[in-house]
């Protein structure tokens, strides 16, 4: 569990030259310097931390009151007398209670306003007996007036034009923030985004001055199989900083207050056997770059690497897609921490890399909001040597959409695709999902569910995926024929493909996938399949499941893609006389 640049503060100074008492090696400690942009350097700064540590640990004050102390109480009343502080200058901010230990997190005050960068923290074991603290608390020798001179408004553009990023509308705060010039500056905490940086910057309220700037983006990378690409056979690429800025803001190894260097993070935990079984950092800074051996099993070291990498990123991606069109906290996700935006958390997918219980297969069970997903992905034994299903990024797609599609029909309680045509259309949906991501143009292509794992050019469906009928015949009737899911969903994907298709033809194709606001056909279908889940019933059939979606296109569209959508369905027998089974070509009149 280590901390990464979140948190850390970054003093910044207009040129190289950084006046300080310090030597060059001994700032590694509280300084740190980065490039911004050519010849625009941040200095980190952060004051000397105090750390001690006490084996079985150490009594608090209220150790022997009569009424157990809280760690919050333990944890400000040790700080205070250890330090010789008065309670008034110690504002407790977070803590947690963990499997050995509790986690209490202090800042320090000045004239009844936080410090940003004095910081403490005090662990206890499970006797309640202080283990250990830390603490970056400091006396200024100057402390500015607690009165602003600048606007608010003025910091904001300040923190705009210096970092060429747009404020991001969240809360302005004012702090103090202490200089390694021993002076404690006021200061407004401005947020401030662009593409690749999220910027918590501190504007001297006196003057104007940019005096230090948190970056919350941690640099990461992986060695991974691109999402949009379908597997290893189309091969593995450095994938830099891919968390989404808005559906996992800090990135993918932030859960909480807890920190990862390791494939567990605030949406997936990818492990082996346990859910400690994960794989760490190749180097520092979040750099996951095992290379794979084609010629060893998946389970030969690094092949078992490379698979919870990709599927940590894989599964990641996922998240964060679906969370841009609208899986988010409050429609019931997998996270740890909901960031206070609604749902129940601590449920982020375990998923199981390699998993013993099977072969040649994968599943994802989805229990109700609150509880962690699970997804097990098997080794596949067609060829020798094996193959890893997770490095098949169709069926990886494919079992986390069998956790959006399940939390997004009925509610977040896993209950609602239960019945055989429900089922089976969330096994449609979720072949869909794999189609949707590797779609790199508007050009048709059949598309063939897990050729590499089965190792069988013909794929794991019994026809490929095509809007020629003399390729993917399925129609509606088809229904009459089959039971198992995966046969019934082939043919919804089938329909899905046929509105994809069509909405591509009419509004083009757009590789921004992550841009929910394009208005290109793949995007507007992605909405629609998006948006229709929470509409349509628990326990939906392929005709309610076809009218939520030409609802959800009169809710987001006004309705402009009607003729289009009841053509697409119709193609395929799901038209307006459709029952029972029975096909049906007509559309609404007018159509
Ligand atoms: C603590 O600080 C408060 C406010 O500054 C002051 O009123 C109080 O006397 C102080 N207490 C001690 C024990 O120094
Ligand atoms: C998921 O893993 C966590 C540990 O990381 C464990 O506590 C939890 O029980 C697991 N959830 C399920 C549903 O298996
Ligand atoms: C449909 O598929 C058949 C069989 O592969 C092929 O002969 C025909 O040209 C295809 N039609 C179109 C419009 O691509
Ligand atoms: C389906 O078609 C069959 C044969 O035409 C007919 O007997 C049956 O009533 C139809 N079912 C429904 C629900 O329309
Ligand atoms: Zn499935």
């Amino acid at each position: 569990m280590v901390h990464y640049s979140k948190g850390v503060a970054l003093l910044l100074t207009a040129t190289g030259a950084f006046a300080s008492p310090w030597l060059e090696t001994s700032k590694h400690a509280t300084h740190r310097t980065r490039e911004v942009s050519p010849g625009f350097k941040v200095h980190a700064y952060q004051p000397v931390s105090k750390y001690e540590t006490f084996g079985e640990g150490i009594d608090h004050p209220l150790s022997k009151r009569e009424i157990p102390a809280s760690p919050e109480e333990a944890a400000l009343s040790f700080l205070g007398s250890h330090l010789g502080i008065n309670a008034s200058s110690l504002s407790y901010r977070t803590g947690y209670t963990g499997e050995v230990s509790k986690h209490v997190y202090i800042r320090q005050k000045i004239n009844g306003i936080e410090v940003t960068n004095a910081v403490a923290n005090v662990a206890l074991n499970k006797n309640d007996k202080v283990i250990a603290y830390g603490s970056s608390f400091v006396n200024p020798k100057n402390v500015a007036s607690s009165t602003p001179k600048l606007s608010k408004g003025d910091a904001i553009a300040k923190a705009e034009t210096a970092f060429s990023a747009k404020y991001n509308d969240w809360k302005v705060s004012l702090e103090y923030f202490t200089k390694d010039s021993g002076d404690a500056a006021l200061t407004y905490l401005v947020q401030v985004q662009n593409e690749d940086h999220w910027w918590e910057v501190s504007v001297d309220a006196a003057n104007g001055e940019i005096v230090n700037a948190v970056d919350f983006v941690a640099a990461a990378s992986y060695n991974v199989v691109r999402y949009d690409k379908q597997d290893i056979r189309e091969g593995f690429t450095v994938e830099t900083n891919p968390a989404d800025t808005i559906a996992s803001p800090g990135g993918w190894h932030v859960a909480g207050s807890n920190s990862y260097t390791t494939t567990r993070g605030n949406n997936v935990v990818a492990y082996k056997t346990s859910s400690t079984g994960t794989s760490s950092q190749t180097s520092s800074g979040l750099n996951f770059l095992y290379t794979h051996n084609v010629n060893v099993s998946p389970s030969t070291s690094p092949n078992l690497d490379v698979a919870r990498v990709n599927g940590f990123y894989t599964g990641n991606m996922i998240h964060d897609l679906t969370y841009r069109y609208g899986f988010t906290e409050r429609a019931y996700n997998f996270q740890v921490d909901n960031r206070g935006n609604g749902g129940a958390g601590n449920d982020p997918v375990n998923l199981s890399i390699q998993d013993a219980s099977g072969t040649n297969s994968a599943n994802f069970a989805t229990p109700g909001d609150g509880q962690s997903g699970t997804c097990r992905m098997y080794i596949w034994t067609y060829s020798t040597p094996n193959r890893d299903g997770s490095l098949s990024n169709d069926i990886i797609a494919h079992e986390f959409t069998h956790g959006v599609t399940n939390r997004m029909t009925g509610g977040g309680t896993g209950r609602c695709l239960q019945t055989t045509e429900a089922g089976g259309m969330g096994e449609g949906w979720s072949d869909f999902m794999a189609f949707w991501t590797e779609q790199k143009s508007a050009a048709q292509v059949d598309f063939i569910l897990a050729p590499y794992p089965y190792n069988n050019p013909k794929g794991y469906r019994t026809v490929p995926y095509s809007t020629n009928k003399s390729v993917d015949p399925h129609m509606y009737s088809t229904l009459k024929t089959v039971s198992e899911v995966h046969r019934i969903g082939e043919v919804w994907v089938t329909m899905l493909i046929e509105a994809y298709y069509a909405l591509v033809a009419k509004y083009g194709f757009s590789n921004n996938k992550f841009d929910p606001s394009g208005s290109a056909g793949n995007i507007v279908m992605f909405h629609l399949f998006i948006d229709a889940l929470a509409i349509q019933p628990c326990n939906p059939t392929f005709l309610s499941a076809r009218d939520a979606i030409i609802q959800a296109d009169v809710n987001r569209y006004g309705g402009v893609n009607k003729c289009l959508l009841w053509n697409a369905f119709a193609k395929r027998g799901l038209g307006s006389s459709a029952s029972g089974h029975n096909d049906s070509s007509a559309v609404p009149s007018g159509c």
